[in-house]
């Protein structure tokens, strides 16, 4: 086992940040140490007191431990590069939204709202020590029916979750350059624009 510190990867910030958003990263490698029911219990408060459209909430949330037969029903569904590394974490999670208002129109906001669910959750977890690696990689059709929801839901994501940890030798060597590397984003005036898309230059220009 590395310690704690070895999981705080090179992030480059432009700009101070707090810690809780600046040492989050999603790593393929997870602890041995359980997660326990109590401790999901409170990722999922964390979650639920995120904003949403009109209030509406249109998250769902499918929870498996690992050793379960619901964890390997979530694993079952996920595409095999996935699968390859997230039998490392001790959760898998699917979050699923509703994309109809409970009056039957189209609820485009509800992706943005479990987004939104799902970072809170991500930092309350990385305040706990627990790393939070969220995967489009799945097969949404075979999950939706595989965990019977309705016709109207979208399975948009699954989640790996674990406290930080694990060895490089748990993912497959072709994987093992990122669990190493530094992390790296666009620059801001790539996509911060106070006019015109494109027009103007990022904040610091003014
Ligand atoms: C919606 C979403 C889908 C993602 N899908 C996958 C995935 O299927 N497989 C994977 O290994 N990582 C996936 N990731 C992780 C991203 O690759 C990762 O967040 C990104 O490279 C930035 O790295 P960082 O989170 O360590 O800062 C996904 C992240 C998000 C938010």
């Amino acid at each position: 086992m590395k310690n704690t510190t070895d999981f705080i990867k090179k992030t480059p910030t432009d700009h101070d940040i707090i810690d809780l958003v600046k040492n989050r990263w999603s790593p393929r490698t997870f602890s041995d140490k359980p997660i326990s029911q109590k401790e999901l219990q409170v990722l999922f408060e964390a979650g639920r007191w995120a904003p949403s459209s009109s209030n509406l909430q249109p998250w769902n949330i499918v929870w498996g431990i690992k050793g379960s037969e619901t964890y390997d029903r979530i694993m079952d569904v996920l595409v095999e590069f996935n699968q390859k590394w997230a039998k490392n974490a001790p959760v898998l999670l699917l979050g699923v939204v509703d994309t109809k208002t409970p009056k039957g129109d189209d609820n485009y906001h509800a992706p943005l709202d479990l987004g939104q669910f799902s970072a809170n959750m991500a930092i309350q977890a990385q305040s706990m020590g627990i790393a939070f690696h969220q995967m489009a990689g799945l097969d949404y059709e075979k999950a939706k029916k595989e965990f019977k929801f309705p016709e109207t839901f979208h399975v948009a994501t699954a989640i790996a979750l674990g406290y930080y940890g694990g060895e490089l030798s748990d993912v497959p060597d072709f994987l093992q350059d990122a669990e190493l590397g530094e992390r790296s984003r666009k620059k801001q005036n790539d996509f911060v624009f106070n006019g015109d898309y494109k027009a103007t230059g990022d904040v610091n220009d003014n």
